[in-house]
């Protein structure tokens, strides 16, 4: 008899109901059936078995949504703490500045986002190219790399702060002498470079100008002609 899903009656009279579902069974599904695990493992899920996990995990992952960190016994993640930060106060240009600052700030940061100073520029913002060069009371530092908190009570000077009103710094003057620029973005860590290098009296030839200023970097390859201004500046050539 193979009719399925309906009531027959047996010559017993007795009344049997067919199950659509197959009946449960101890042997194994044929090779090949679908209730058999493609590598035909003993501990593989069976169809049933697999439906009611999923059922109950996708109420658990429903109920992870809805009722939240209630459902893991976790508590909600704690509102994001302020970084901590400081005040410091310094000098740039002659101006005395004190500001509230998260402690992570770097120096170049610091003149130009809370200073409002963008003469200085980022450029690879890791201490390879010396476009962030400045002044720290009187010594040349890349500012991308100098933790602003640090300097309390220091004396900055940027890019803004060589000209004397109107008059250009000699150097600031050499480089448009010299056409020593092209696209710019180095060059006011270029100057600042220079001043530096100038007063630490490393001029005495171009290739020890070259060496003392092999930290600031020109894509535009201008090489030549900085050294020349920086020798304008320092020798009056
Ligand atoms: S931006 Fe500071 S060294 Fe490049
Ligand atoms: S002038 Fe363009 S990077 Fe130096």
């Amino acid at each position: 008899m193979t009719v399925v899903g309906t009531t027959i009656r047996l010559p017993s009279t007795e009344r049997v109901v067919m199950s659509t579902e197959p009946p449960e069974s101890t042997v194994s599904p044929p090779e090949g059936s679908p209730e058999q695990s493609p590598e035909g493992s003993a501990s593989a899920p069976s169809r049933r078995t697999f439906i009611a996990t999923t059922a109950v995990g996708g109420a658990v992952v429903a109920g992870g949504l809805v009722a939240g960190p209630s459902v893991f016994g976790a508590e909600p993640a704690e509102a994001a703490e302020a970084p901590p930060g400081s005040r410091v106060s310094l000098t740039v240009n002659g101006k005395r500045h004190t500001v509230t600052v998260d402690n992570r700030t770097s120096l170049l940061d610091l003149l130009r986002e809370h200073l409002n100073l963008t003469g200085s520029k980022k450029g690879c913002n890791a201490g390879a190219c010396g476009a962030c060069t400045v002044l720290v009371d009187g010594r040349r530092v890349n500012s991308c790399l100098t933790l602003a908190v640090r300097l309390d009570g220091a004396e900055v000077t940027t890019i803004e702060g060589l000209a004397k009103g109107e008059r250009l710094h000699p150097l600031q003057q050499a480089f448009i002498d010299q056409d020593a620029f092209q696209c710019g973005y180095c060059t006011s860590g270029q100057i600042m470079s220079g001043v530096g290098c100038i007063d630490e009296g490393h001029t005495g030839s171009p290739e020890e100008i070259r060496e003392f200023m092999s930290g600031n970097l020109c894509r535009c390859g201008c090489y030549v002609k900085i050294v020349r201004a920086v020798e304008q500046t320092a020798h009056g050539k």
